[in-house]
């Protein structure tokens, strides 16, 4: 989606190799493992929003590349551990490293991504991004593990939209946040850039929960269908509740109870994409993202930030 953008190529071609690099002098398993989750490709989104915010407020050049990578790695790690969570085989269009490895191999890659995210971010030399960056860590783990103690088949939307904050949008509002930080800026920046990441990763994760119904497999290049099959509860269905509220699905659901079959699943996930409630959610991800546009216009209307407008307009009708 965004790694052939001219205006930032050479960052985010420093940035793989410098994520590349981390593996060099290890033992050769951690370094292949390396090789392979940063040859299947990713979007790459979110060192994007750094190196372009960055750019924009006059951050040093090597210092977002150091920065980019520390986020880019972090997100790797994440995936890695959620993977190995939810069993899926397929990451990135590539068999997953859980999908070959053991539990314990696929766990300490994890950590050892993680080690090394630590370490790039405390390279950038500030302090605040460091601190933001390990409370995000923090803030996404005790998302991920809410998620897994979570009572199933649960429709409620400010659980939602906490749950979504700790597993994606405070990791966007960091890279923003953390970008301006590099920059030396204070609150006047730092602000508006956080609450833009802030936005932008909430719509993300709209989005990413309506790929979930509507793509194949192929498309995506993860499995689909998997969040509601796993009784987790996205916006997609809670837009479907509060649509037919009379659904005996939805009866089912609001009386606090699960599906019964594979069937029943498989039903309801055909009724949904079928359903306006798509769309209804695809227009909740369209109004955070004009509210996080809002943001960006307290920063300097440099190319940097009329290229990330771009960017983050087209985001609403991404199909990966
Ligand atoms: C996947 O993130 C996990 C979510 C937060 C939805 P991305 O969709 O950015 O994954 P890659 O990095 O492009 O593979
Ligand atoms: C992944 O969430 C988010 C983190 C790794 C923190 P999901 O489980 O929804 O992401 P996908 O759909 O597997 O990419
Ligand atoms: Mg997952
Ligand atoms: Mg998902």
């Amino acid at each position: 989606m965004t790694a052939q953008t001219p205006l930032i190529q050479e960052e985010l071609y420093e940035i793989e190799s410098l994520m590349r690099a981390q593996a060099s002098g290890q033992h050769p398993d951690l370094a292949s493992a390396l090789d392979l989750l940063l040859s299947a490709g990713g979007k790459r989104i979110r060192p994007t929003i750094t190196v372009l915010i960055g750019r924009a407020l006059g951050a040093p050049q090597q210092k977002l590349i150091t920065l980019g990578a520390a986020i880019e790695l972090l997100h790797t790690a994440t995936l890695v551990h959620d993977d190995l969570i939810d069993g899926a085989l397929l990451r990135r269009g590539t068999p997953t490293l859980n999908s070959k490895w053991s539990p314990a191999a696929t766990v300490l890659t994890g950590d050892f991504l993680f080690a090394c995210a630590a370490k790039l971010a405390a390279d950038t030399g500030s302090l605040a991004a460091m601190s933001m960056f390990s409370r995000t860590l923090q803030t996404i783990v005790n998302g991920e593990i809410s998620q897994l103690f979570t009572n199933r088949c649960l429709p409620n939307r400010e659980e939602y939209f906490k749950r979504i904050y700790a597993k994606t949008a405070s990791l966007f509002e960091t890279c923003a946040a953390t970008a301006a930080m590099v920059a030396n800026c204070g609150d006047q920046m730092i602000n508006p850039a956080a609450a833009f990441g802030y936005q932008v990763g909430v719509a993300f994760q709209i989005i990413d929960d309506i790929l979930d119904f509507t793509e194949a497999p192929e498309t995506l290049g993860k499995p689909t269908g998997s969040d509601l099959r796993q009784g987790i509860v996205t916006l997609p269905v809670i837009a479907f509740i509060e649509n037919n509220p009379n659904h005996p699905l939805s009866q089912k659901l609001s009386a606090g109870e699960c599906f019964d079959s594979q069937n029943e699943v498989e039903s309801f996930i055909n009724r949904i994409k079928t359903s306006d409630a798509i769309e209804k959610a695809r227009d909740e991800a369209r109004a955070h993202l004009v509210e996080g546009l809002k943001k960006l216009s307290y920063l300097p209307q440099t190319e940097e930030i009329l290229y990330l407008t771009e960017i983050v307009g087209k985001m609403v009708d991404r199909k990966v």
